[in-house]
């Protein structure tokens, strides 16, 4: 089977699939400049850290690539002082698209780091250019094979806890929420790469997801990818996850993450709080799974890991397809968005993540392996980053 993709390259073009209109409609939208990139992060046609961090590196590597080919070439290939001049604004505008997840921040200090490396050695503009395109393209190469990784470690440690806590490893139950596979990354996913591992690896009986109001993530694109992979698996409303735990056996919970601070309170989609606090109070081992970059040793704690919150209007809204469904010829479903309140509603709290403190995670998984806490009840994350 083909797995999902959010990002498809051919020669000079960059496409994503609309994320808001999965599952009913594949849609393919061509990203052509960096203010595309811009409004597609930020209206979240394409989400999910890593996936977002993708787009915004590979458009800033179009831009100058199709620079260097261009002839005339641009005035701000004259000279390195040029090229600085060009690319700083540009790389501030892309990292301004949406403020939580620190993939998006690496991505663009990384490139400025090249640029001033290039700066500092004397380089000619075309020479600091052309390793800012190279670098670009690596942010998102990179991606895959760390979340193979990841998913390997995170898989494993879990089937060891089961066996310490008296279990056999075997058919296990694992919930998580909001996306973090294949359409959240560049392939393979986190989280869900765990879960797709123990289901490769003959140990999963059946991945649960939370629908992950207000956008629905889980209803709309993991139930998606989880479909696409055959993977058995069944939808909780996010409302009921203290009842699955109380009438079912969970072995653990796997989520992704936006930022993680220095001591483990990591940021994650809205609801993961809410997960960790009955994951805790049923025993249950919660397991965040992020790139390591997704670590941010500058913050010390969650309290100052920037919150996103989304507009108002958002929370009131409910996107999906026509019931019964009116079908097209591609195969397409006609789509409505419905709003689901009473017009003019007095308040609406819409954030679109909430932190984890880390007391309540169990492990934290990266692609250099598993983090958990000493005997001093903190995580050491110096093995991990
Ligand atoms: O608002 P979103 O859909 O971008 O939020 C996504 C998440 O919270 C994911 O869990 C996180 O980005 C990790 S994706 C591998």
């Amino acid at each position: 089977m083909t797995a999902l993709t959010s990002i498809r390259l051919s020669e000079d073009k960059i496409e994503i699939i609309n994320q808001l209109l999965l599952p009913h409609t594949t849609e393919w939208l061509e990203i052509d400049t960096v203010e595309q990139a811009h409004d597609a992060i930020k209206t979240m046609k394409i989400r999910g850290a890593p996936a977002i961090a993708s787009l915004a590196a590979l458009t800033f590597s179009q831009h100058l690539s199709r620079a260097l080919r261009a002839a005339p070439p641009p005035a701000f290939l004259s000279s390195p002082t040029e090229l600085q001049g060009h690319v700083t604004p540009i790389l501030d505008f892309l990292y301004t698209s949406r403020p939580t997840a620190v993939n998006l921040g690496n991505a663009t200090r990384r490139l400025t780091r090249t640029l001033q490396a290039g700066l500092d050695a004397g380089k000619d503009a075309r020479e600091i250019a052309e390793a800012l395109v190279k670098d670009g393209k690596e942010v998102a190469e990179e991606d895959v094979g760390r979340n193979r990784e990841m998913a390997k470690w995170g898989g494993e440690w879990l089937i060891e806890e089961v066996k310490k806590a008296g279990g056999d490893g075997q058919n296990l139950n694992v919930l998580t929420v909001c996306n973090t596979g294949s359409l959240a990354t560049s392939g393979y996913g986190t989280a869900l790469g765990l879960i797709t591992y123990l289901h490769e690896t003959g140990k999963l009986d059946r991945a649960y997801y939370a629908q992950t109001a207000p956008y629905h993530q889980g209803s709309r694109l993991t139930a998606l990818e989880l479909k696409t992979l055959k993977i058995p698996s069944t939808m909780i409303v996010d409302t009921m996850i203290g009842s699955l735990f109380q009438h079912h056996k969970i072995h653990g919970i796997a989520v992704g993450a936006d930022r993680i601070a220095r001591n483990g309170d990591t940021a994650n989609k809205i609801g993961t709080y809410q997960a960790a606090v009955l994951a805790a109070r049923h025993k249950i081992p919660f397991i965040v799974v992020a790139p390591i970059t997704t670590v941010d040793v500058d913050i010390v704690d969650g309290s100052s890991i920037p919150i996103e919150h989304r507009p108002p209007l958002e929370a009131t809204l409910v996107r999906g397809a026509l019931y019964p469904p009116s079908v097209d010829a591609q195969g397409n479903k006609a789509q409505a968005v419905v709003q689901i309140t009473p017009d003019d509603l007095d308040g609406i709290y819409n954030p679109s993540f909430d932190v984890t403190p880390a007391e309540l995670i169990t492990a934290i998984v990266t692609e250099k392996g598993v983090a958990v806490k000493g005997g001093d009840g903190r995580f050491d994350l110096a093995g991990v980053v």
